[in-house]
């Protein structure tokens, strides 16, 4: 059960249950339920200087913006796994979030990632961690083999990130064939995936079906690189400038890339998708026999972060995106 007792995981999933169902049924009173309910007030950002002026307590303003991870899963297997058991880029001396209502909505293995933002601060090929692994058939370093496989399975069975900030699922939004009840034929995932492959035959799974560029055949394509969208609504007191006022997260977007960035050194001179077409995303060759000569492989884990003022998108009704096609469609993300 991680961190979080039966007892009180159990009464969180009670509560948790009262509460979607309160947002089904009537929009209007979750904001006081919100406040009533531990952990749940809105939490205030600002820019750097003024949470620095304000100490950067909760209470004020806070500047620091920290995404959360939960364990992976997928619909073609009933396991999920917790984000460390893959090679991705580890954190570094963070505590595990105190766990609250918004957080064990998502399930109970909510850890730190080593994602972190700084409100109203852009960044552009920002460097997480690289990852390298030694494949050479001859001299190749096990581990790093069994590393690869492992992220390669995860690949294969569709295995899906689930992110967390401001206790908001982070959303990939993409758009599909069929319009919804409201003509939208847009549908956001709480979740993406570590990444997606071609078979031998040149048929792409999954999410290589988006981009041409994921296209080589017996592939397996790594997401190693995500833009993420904030949107921010601002709380402006009377004739306050924006950039002195504090700010609600009111959405958390993410489109994941399968990216080989240009490196000079350990620093990223750029992450742009390539213009080499077919094949040119980021990859991992299938099976054992196709590593060929292909003596070590790199995964280099980046992001660009930007953010949206929202003024239409109130704190309070900040899910209503998801729960609204929750009730169109039968994909049950609340598992
Ligand atoms: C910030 O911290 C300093 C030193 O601890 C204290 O003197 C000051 O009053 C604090 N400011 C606010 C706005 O809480
Ligand atoms: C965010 O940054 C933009 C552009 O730099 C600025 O215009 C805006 O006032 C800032 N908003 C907040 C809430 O800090
Ligand atoms: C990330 O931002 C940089 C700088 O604006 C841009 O050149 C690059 O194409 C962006 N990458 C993606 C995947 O959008
Ligand atoms: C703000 O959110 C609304 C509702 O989702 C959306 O229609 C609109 O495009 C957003 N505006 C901006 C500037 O992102």
């Amino acid at each position: 059960m991680g961190y979080l007792t039966d007892l009180s995981s159990s009464w969180m999933v009670i509560a948790a249950s009262f509460l979607v169902l309160n947002f089904l049924v009537d929009n209007g009173r979750v904001e006081a339920m919100y406040l009533g309910l531990p952990g749940l007030a809105p939490v205030s950002f600002c820019q750097e200087k003024l949470a620095i002026l304000k100490n950067d307590t909760d209470e004020a303003c806070k500047s620091t913006i920290d995404v959360y991870v939960n364990r992976l899963d997928s619909v073609e297997n009933a396991i999920s796994y917790e984000y460390d058991r893959y090679d991705f880029c580890q954190v570094e001396g963070r505590l595990s979030p105190s766990e609250n209502l918004g957080q064990v909505v998502f399930g109970e293995r909510i850890r730190p990632s080593p994602y972190t933002f700084t409100f109203n601060k852009t960044e552009n090929c920002q460097k997480v961690c690289t990852k390298t692994y030694k494949v050479d058939k001859k001299d190749g370093d096990k581990e790093d083999k069994a590393k690869l496989n492992l992220l390669k399975k995860a690949v294969s069975f569709n295995y899906q990130h689930h992110w967390i900030i401001d206790n908001m699922p982070v959303t990939w939004c993409y758009e599909v064939q069929t319009f919804d009840a409201n003509g939208r034929s847009e549908y956001c995932s709480p979740g993406f995936p570590v990444g997606c492959f071609v078979d031998a035959d040149g048929n792409r799974k999954d999410a290589c079906v988006i981009d041409q560029r994921y296209g080589g055949k017996n592939s397996y394509y790594i997401f190693n690189h995500v833009n993420i969208e904030l949107e921010y609504h601002p709380i402006l007191k009377d004739g306050e400038e924006e950039a002195n006022s504090v700010a609600r997260l009111v959405r958390a977007r993410i489109v994941p890339f399968s990216i080989k960035q240009t490196m000079k050194g350990d620093e990223i001179v750029s992450c742009s998708p390539s213009n080499e077409g077919e094949g040119s995303g980021l990859s991992i060759p299938g099976g054992s026999q196709d590593i060929g000569d292909v003596k070590e492989i790199s995964i280099t884990y980046s992001y660009n972060l930007s953010f949206t003022k929202n003024f239409s998108v109130s704190w309070a009704s900040r899910w209503d995106y998801l729960l609204d096609q929750m009730t169109d469609v039968s994909i049950n993300w609340f598992r």
